[in-house]
């Protein structure tokens, strides 16, 4: 495809991103869980990519949260916003996530590290429907909400169950239940079994799983042997347009069907 020549794709990428069904797979040499440069070259296929894909102008970005990412985000280069207006967006509120792998740091430090702009979103992660219904009326919040629906570009981590149930404060009662119900991976608050099934999700603020479909790039953002079983099992959903940014330590064993 035109994608893949543009890109230089290799015979893995190829198979991967067809192995998949989305629109490109970008494999760096290494393992994330073994090496921690890996991280930062998945950073700069992101930075290429962007660069290839946005268009001269104003974009909106929405980030979400994550180790991966924040490790990637200060690898965005300036040169990214040459004839570019840019805007990061954090894809939710994540308060009780720790600050470094909040969406709203990662934002600024993609805004630092291009020279665009940012907005935050500080919100609990956990709400009631009523609290949402009011705290959408917010007029900062909803400023960013209405940022967000209109993004250009999508970027996210994909997360093991177990670990993002933890980090999002599960108690035991909870955690044996996304055990028990086969739960592998996490995106957008929303749990997966291996064979991509949706298995429960947490209400929240922000970029909704299912209004993923209509934003034009999306940027899948994971690597290392361990996260493997958990690209495999999002992907199963993940809109056709995605592109998978991931390593070698992940990608030789979601080929090997694992
Ligand atoms: O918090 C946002 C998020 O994209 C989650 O949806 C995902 O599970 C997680 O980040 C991945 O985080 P990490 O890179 O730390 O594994």
């Amino acid at each position: 495809s035109l994608i893949n020549r543009l890109f230089n794709a290799s015979q893995a990428e190829i198979k991967l991103a067809k192995k998949l069904k989305i629109a490109r797979a970008i494999i760096v040499p290494g393992d994330a869980d073994l090496q921690e440069r890996v991280s930062i070259l998945m950073g700069e296929k992101l930075n290429s990519a962007l660069d290839l894909l946005l268009p001269l102008g104003s974009s909106i970005i929405t980030v979400l949260g994550g180790a991966t990412l924040a490790k990637a985000s200060k690898v965005l280069s300036s040169s990214l916003s040459k004839n570019r207006d840019l805007e990061f967006v954090p894809g939710r509120g994540a308060l009780g996530e720790s600050v470094e792998t909040q969406s709203s740091t990662i934002v600024q430090e993609m805004a630092k590290a291009t020279g665009g702009k940012y907005k935050t979103l500080y919100l609990p992660e956990n709400v009631s429907k009523d609290a949402y219904r009011s705290l959408i009326r917010d007029p900062a919040i909803s400023d960013v909400l209405q940022d967000i629906s209109q993004c250009d570009v999508a970027i996210h981590g994909i997360g093991l169950a177990e670990d993002m149930a933890k980090r999002r404060g599960y108690d035991s009662v909870a955690l044996s239940r996304i055990r028990a119900t086969g739960a592998v991976s996490e995106c957008f608050g929303c749990f997966f079994d291996e064979n991509g099934k949706m298995i429960e999700r947490i209400p929240r603020i922000g970029l909704q799983f299912e209004d993923l479909s209509k934003i034009p790039h999306i940027f899948a953002f994971a690597g290392g042997h361990s996260k493997a079983k958990a690209i495999s099992s999002y992907m199963h959903n993940a809109p056709s347009q995605t592109w998978l940014i991931t390593d070698e330590g992940a990608s030789d064993l979601i080929l090997k069907g694992q």
